[in-house]
């Protein structure tokens, strides 16, 4: 029987998840493949780390090793950084090998280069373990919703940031203690700054944009914020009103634009995000046909990660041409939509007295803490004119719980 020859690139959480994996379901890949799947090699970076490699592995730190062996089919990227990766997989393509990759910094900036080499060289590209973990939105997006039109897809897209919000909350843990049990859980970046400040949402939002719509919004317009402001108190104080902190990417076309978002944002028991805790990662897909699709599950971690990658294993070694990816969806003109779409806000620092025919006030109390209806674009302006403490959006419907209706924040 003919065998299918994998390096993997990389011996972290997903490195080494992708090659226990290859070993403990070699009988489901066999079926599905008709091919045996080995692993050839494995590059590392510190030759002297024991790890559990079969001995008939080559374990290098040389990439050039790895490009010169004999027979190579793909390539699974597991490794941190946009480069020297980009570089790798590069001349991984130019040689003929198929490619995976988890890595969605070095994806979010050179995937349209990698895609379209791997188009010149007809091999195939996989990236499902660039985007919410384990859940299988890319193969779900590319795949089954080709000819449904996208309006809009929001997400919970970074596991750390999701547990490190649960645990403050449920387990009552300070920040600081929640981001040292990420890492020690493997969910984390080598460098968490990308997980809290919000960057590893971004890159996979911007991934995600390129598939749901054919194009991605500029990246400078983009308002990207991490959950580093997000204390105990305020969670505590929007607990009491029924509400959650997510931090939520959402990317939506308006004619002929792209608008998107990363940033923590209020959410009640009605919205599809509430029940998302822990690493749990969720995406929500709105579209003309099917209306809205909600998929979760683990957005990070050895076995989901592995999960994502063995999959598109399946996908590049059928060889399946990425032609069709990025076709950029027509202008979106939803009847019966206003400009400048009302949305409910928790604001503070703004005083009734504060007139403005674009305000709905839904409640307010004697904390200077209101609910209003308006718009984003007023919303920048008062917290650029105005002395406004803190604002966040809250997503879906709302009921206040409190029986005086008087909601506050007075923790801020
Ligand atoms: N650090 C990432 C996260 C890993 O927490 O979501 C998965 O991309």
């Amino acid at each position: 029987m003919s065998v299918i020859k994998v390096a993997i690139l990389g011996f972290g959480t997903v490195g080494e998840g992708v090659y226990r994996t290859i070993q403990s379901h070699a009988q489901e890949l066999e079926g599905v493949l008709g091919k045996r799947v080995e692993v050839a090699a494995v590059l590392i970076r510190n030759k002297h780390k024991k790890r559990n490699i079969n001995e008939d592995v080559l374990v290098t730190a040389d990439f050039n090793e790895i490009l010169s062996l004999p027979q190579l089919d793909v390539i699974v990227e597991a490794i941190v950084n946009k480069e020297p990766t980009f570089t790798f997989l590069k001349q991984a393509i130019q040689r003929g090998c198929h490619i995976i990759t988890a890595n969605k910094e070095m994806f979010a900036h050179h995937g349209n280069e990698l895609l379209e080499l791997a188009k010149h060289h007809n091999v195939s590209v996989g990236y499902e373990a660039t985007v919410a973990g384990g859940i299988p939105v890319i193969q779900t997006l590319r795949q089954l919703l080709n000819v449904n039109r996208v309006h809009h897809v929001q997400g919970i897209l970074n596991g750390t940031s999701n547990f490190i919000l649960t645990e403050m909350r449920e387990k009552k843990q300070s920040f600081v203690d929640a981001l040292s049990l990420a890492q020690a859980k493997g969910f984390a970046e080598a460098d968490p700054t990308n997980d809290v400040e919000g960057f590893d949402a971004f890159y996979k939002t911007m991934i995600l944009s390129r598939i749901a719509f054919g194009e991605e919004p500029n990246w400078e317009d983009v308002e990207r914020e991490g959950i580093t402001s997000i204390t105990s108190e305020l969670i505590e104080a929007a607990e009491r009103l029924g509400l959650r902190f997510k931090h939520i990417a959402s990317i939506s076309k308006k004619g002929d634009q792209i608008k998107a978002s990363v940033r923590p944002v209020l959410v009640g028991k009605s919205h599809p995000f509430y029940s998302i805790e822990g690493v749990e990662n969720a995406v929500n897909v709105y579209t003309d046909l099917v209306g809205s699709i909600t998929l979760q599950g683990p957005g990070a971690g050895m076995f989901p990660t592995a999960s994502a990658a063995i999959e598109d294993l399946v996908y590049v070694c059928q060889n399946k041409l990425t032609k069709k990816y990025f076709t950029k969806t027509p202008a979106i003109h939803l009847r019966d939509k206003k400009e400048h779409e009302d949305e409910l806000w928790i604001i503070q620092g703004l005083t009734k007295d504060y007139n403005n025919p674009l305000i709905t006030w839904i409640t307010q109390s004697s904390a200077e803490t209101a609910i209003i209806r308006t718009n984003t674009e007023l919303i920048k302006q008062l917290i650029s004119e105005q002395n406004i403490k803190c604002c966040f959006q809250i997503l879906g419907e709302f009921e206040i719980e409190s029986n005086d209706k008087e909601v506050t924040l007075a923790a801020i």
